[in-house]
C-alpha cells in the first residue's frame, strides 16, 4: 500500500443561529442546487450532517472558486435544529466545528439565540462569518435565481439597494456591539481578524455561490494544517445525540473528526459515570436522499472516515452523554483509550462550590457554558450534570441554608413530574429555558426578590 497515510480531511462547518432564520433552508438550497447541476447523488447525506465536495462547491460558486485553488476535499455542514442549542457542538479544548456559519435573518435582526451563537463562539474561538439571509424580502426586491451577490445587487433599483444597506450595516453594527468587528465580505482582508458578512437568501439561491466561496478560503488559508488527518487511524469523535432508535436500541450520533470506525471496532464512549467499553454492532446512514433528521430507515456501513456524522449502534449506551468523546481502540491497549476519554471528560467538568445552584444541561458542552457564564455572574454551583431535572436534584437543592441557592437551573432540557412536585414540597424553585443568559437573567429577578 503506497497512500500516504496522511490526508486532509473535510472542515466540519456549524450553521447556527435564532429560530426560523434560515439554517435548513440554506442548506437545503445547496442540496437543491447540486440536484439541479444534476449531481445529486455527489452531495451526502450523513446523520446530522451533509457533506458537500469541493468540485459541486465549484459548480454551485461558478467562476467564485476554482478548484485548482484549493486542496481539501469539500465542507461538511451540521445543522442545529430548532432550539437546540449548538453548544452541543464543543470538544475538548474549544469548538468541534472548525468553522461556523451564523444566519441573521435581515428583517429579525439579532435575537436572543443570535446572542448566544455569539457568546459561544467567542468563548471557544471559533471563526465565522455572517450569512445575512432572506434578501429577497426587501420589498421590491428583483430576484435573479443562484446569482452571485454582487451581479443581482447591481440589477437592483436604488431604492431596494439603499434598504439592503440599510439592514446589513444594522448586522455590522449589532456585531460590533459584541465586540466584532465585521463588515461586507468583500471589504474584509482578514478573516481572523474581521467577520465577514454575506448576505444571501436561502429562497432564491442569491449570495450562495460567494457563502460557499469564502468558506472554503477560509478553511484552506487558516485551516489546512489542523485538517491534516490520519485516515487510517483509529477514529476520533464527538457525541451529538444520544437516541433511541426502533430495532437498535440506545444509539450515538457522532461526528467524527479524526481517523476512521469500523462495524466490527470496540469504542469507549464518555458516560454519566464511568467511561462505556461496548462493541459497535452497527454503523448507520441516512438512505440517499432521505430528509435530514426525519430519517428512520438506515443503510448499514462498514467503514465511515473523517469528517463524518455517523449513528453508531452498541450495547449499554443508556449513559452515554451528548457532548461527551467516542474513542476507538483498535490496535491499542483498552487502559490507554479508557484514560484518553477519562481525561477529556475530566476537562470539561464543571467546578463546584461547597454550596451553590443546581445547573443541569441537554450536553456536556452546554453544561460547560452555563457555568462559564454563571462564574461570570458570580452564581456558586453546588452540581452540575447532564440531563433532566430529576427528583434527586431537587433534594440536592433542598438542602441549601441560602434560600437563593434552593434553587436548580435547567438549560434545554425537561422537568420530570416527580421533580416538579417534590419541589413545590421542599420550597425549590426550578428555572429552564433554551436561551442561557436569559436563563441567568431568570434566576438573577428571583434573587433580587429574594432579598428586597
Ligand atoms: P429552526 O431549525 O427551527 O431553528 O429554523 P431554521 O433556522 O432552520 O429556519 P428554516 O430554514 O426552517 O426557515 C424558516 C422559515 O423561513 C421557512 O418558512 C423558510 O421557508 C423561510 N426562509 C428561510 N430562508 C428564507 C429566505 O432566504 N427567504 C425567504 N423569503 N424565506 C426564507
Ligand atoms: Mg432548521
Amino acid at each position: 500500500d503506497t497512500r500516504d497515510p496522511t490526508s486532509l480531511r473535510t472542515p466540519i462547518v456549524a450553521v447556527l443561529g435564532h429560530v426560523d432564520h434560515g439554517k435548513t433552508s440554506l442548506l437545503d438550497k445547496i442540496r437543491g442546487s447540486a440536484v439541479i447541476e444534476g449531481e445529486a447523488g455527489a452531495i451526502t447525506q450523513h446523520i446530522g450532517a451533509t457533506a458537500v465536495p469541493l468540485d459541486i462547491i465549484s459548480s454551485i460558486a461558478g467562476e467564485l472558486v476554482d478548484p485548482d485553488d484549493f486542496d481539501l476535499p469539500g465542507l461538511l455542514f451540521i445543522d442545529t435544529p430548532g432550539h437546540h442549542s449548538f453548544t452541543t457542538l464543543r470538544s475538548r479544548g474549544g469548538a468541534l466545528a472548525d468553522i461556523a456559519i451564523l444566519v441573521v435573518d435581515v428583517n429579525d435582526g439579532f435575537q436572543p439565540q443570535t446572542l448566544e451563537a455569539l457568546d459561544i463562539l467567542r468563548r471557544s474561538q471559533t471563526p465565522f462569518i455572517v450569512a445575512a439571509n432572506k434578501i429577497d424580502t426587501v420589498p421590491g426586491w428583483n430576484a435573479t435565481e443562484d446569482s452571485p451577490i454582487n451581479d443581482t445587487y447591481e440589477s437592483q433599483s436604488d431604492r431596494v439597494r439603499q434598504r439592503l444597506d440599510e439592514s446589513l450595516y444594522e448586522i455590522i453594527g449589532n456585531l460590533s456591539d459584541e465586540g466584532f468587528s465585521a463588515d461586507l465580505y468583500w471589504r474584509v482582508q482578514n478573516f481572523q481578524r474581521n467577520v465577514g458578512v454575506v448576505p444571501v437568501s436561502a429562497m432564491t439561491g442569491e449570495g450562495v455561490p460567494d457563502l460557499l466561496t469564502v468558506m472554503m478560503g477560509l478553511s484552506q488559508r487558516y485551516m489546512k494544517e489542523e485538517m491534516e488527518i490520519d485516515v487510517a487511524g483509529p477514529g476520533v469523535g464527538t457525541v451529538l445525540e444520544v437516541k433511541e432508535e426502533k430495532g437498535f436500541g440506545t444509539t450515538i450520533d457522532t461526528v467524527l473528526y479524526d481517523g476512521t470506525i469500523r462495524s466490527d471496532d470496540t469504542i469507549v464512549v464518555g458516560g454519566q459515570n464511568e467511561p462505556i467499553v461496548t462493541d459497535v454492532r452497527a454503523l448507520l446512514q441516512p438512505r440517499p436522499l432521505a430528509e435530514i433528521r426525519t430519517e428512520s430507515r438506515f443503510e448499514k456501513v462498514d467503514e465511515v472516515s473523517a469528517a463524518a456524522g455517523i449513528k453508531v449502534a452498541a450495547p449499554e449506551l443508556a449513559d452515554a452523554m451528548a457532548g461527551a468523546p467516542v474513542r476507538v481502540v483498535r490496535d491499542r491497549a483498552l487502559e490507554d483509550v479508557i484514560d484518553e476519554v477519562r481525561a477529556e471528560l475530566a476537562d470539561i467538568a464543571v467546578d463546584t462550590a461547597e454550596a451553590g445552584v443546581v445547573v443541569k444541561a441537554d450536553t456536556l458542552g452546554s453544561l460547560e457554558a452555563m457555568a462559564d457564564a454563571l462564574g461570570d455572574a458570580e452564581v456558586p454551583i453546588v452540581r452540575a450534570e447532564v440531563g433532566d431535572v430529576a427528583p434527586r436534584d431537587v433534594s440536592v437543592a433542598s438542602t441549601a441554608d441560602d434560600g437563593k441557592q434552593k434553587a436548580i437551573l435547567g438549560f434545554n432540557v425537561d422537568t420530570l413530574d416527580d421533580a416538579e412536585q417534590r419541589a413545590e414540597i421542599e420550597d425549590v424553585e426550578i428555572f429552564t429555558d433554551e436561551v442561557i443568559y436569559q436563563l441567568i437573567e431568570e434566576y438573577e429577578a428571583y434573587v433580587e426578590g429574594i432579598e428586597k
